[in-house]
């Protein structure tokens, strides 16, 4: 068994040693080979040790130098201008950046340092929704909404401006890459919309039943034009949300998504995190920087990247 303290003190030893024989001779010796020497050839005198003072503090010059960084600590986020200016601009990327990047940012929010940035504010792009985090306010509407380019667009067809950018840039990437076709099969909902969404889950599942896979309204990513459903297209026809992760092009936008700001919202084994069933098509938009920390990083709930809590269920 180990007795606590035992291993500092068997590694002191051999610098006590040094001190008692500088005492003894009066001269003050430095380097460890000098002390192992010393160690080899002074007796031990352990009642000397406890009159011999420490020597006095090395010059400033001999210090190690400290480590100064380029990026700011986490503490000090909110109080630094430059994020100050890109939160009053509505900049989210330049946000991000000027806390150091996505991983420091993360970080700060998860650390409870960054008091300034809301993961409530349904218009930024770190904004979280889940059953214990309602859209502010419940009937929350995105401006800027756009279809997005060249992509085959089968139900509820908008994104917010930024997402749907990205999301053509990534099924365009996903032909390019030989994967196939992706469509996107729900973008934006309203708050009307979900009412509608969830209701039907509930006539065709029963209340326990379809809270696993539909969200209450005003509850769902889906409102603020930041989540995306996407299925998969070949032959000219399209597959089913519950197909996607089988098809090629579910392999690769599990694999790749990320590189266009795209993650998988609803993993697999996160139910008790999330209170979903795993969704393989529904991807939430976190921007670039966002999307690379949360890969980067292994995340597979939003709520594990921000260090909130579980969200099982509702409140009530
Ligand atoms: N299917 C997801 C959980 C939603 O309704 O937002
Ligand atoms: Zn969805």
């Amino acid at each position: 068994m180990t007795v606590p303290g035992s291993q500092h003190a068997a590694r002191a030893r051999p610098t006590a040693l040094l001190w008692v024989a500088a005492a003894l001779g009066g001269v003050l010796i430095g380097g460890s080979a000098t002390a192992a020497s010393l160690a080899m050839t002074t007796p031990e005198r352990p009642e000397a040790t406890q009159v011999v003072q420490p020597p006095p503090p090395a010059t400033v010059g001999s210090l190690p130098r400290p480590m100064v960084s380029a990026v700011p600590a986490a503490e000090s986020l909110c109080a630094l201008p430059a994020v100050q200016a890109a939160l009053a601009a509505g900049d989210d990327a330049a946000v991000i950046a000027a806390s150091g990047g996505a991983m420091r940012f993360r970080s700060a929010i998860a650390g409870g340092a960054a008091p300034c940035i809301s993961l409530a504010d349904p218009g930024r792009i770190w904004v979280v929704i889940n059953k214990q985090r309602p859209c502010d306010p419940i009937d929350f509407q995105p401006s800027g909404i756009a279809v997005p380019a060249s992509t085959r667009t089968l139900g509820d067809t908008a994104l917010r401006g930024d997402a749907a950018a990205a999301l053509a840039a990534m099924i365009s990437a996903a032909a390019a890459a030989g994967a196939g076709e992706v469509a996107l099969d729900s973008g934006f909902r309203s708050f009307a919309t979900q009412r509608t969404t969830y209701a039907t889950q509930v006539g065709a599942r029963g209340r326990a039943g379809a809270e696993l896979i539909s969200a209450r309204p005003g509850f769902s990513e889906h409102q603020t034009g930041l989540a995306a459903d996407v299925v998969a297209c070949a032959n000219g026809g399209c597959g089913s949300i519950e197909q996607f992760a089988a098809t090629p092009q579910g392999a690769w936008v599990a694999e790749h998504a990320w590189e266009y700001g795209w993650v998988v919202r609803y993993h697999d084994g996160q139910t008790p995190l999330t209170g979903y069933q795993p969704e393989p098509w529904h991807l939430r938009y976190l921007g670039p920087d966002l999307a690379r920390a949360y890969h980067d990083g292994g995340f597979r709930t939003l709520e594990e990247f921000f260090a909130l809590p579980a969200a099982p269920d509702y409140a009530g």
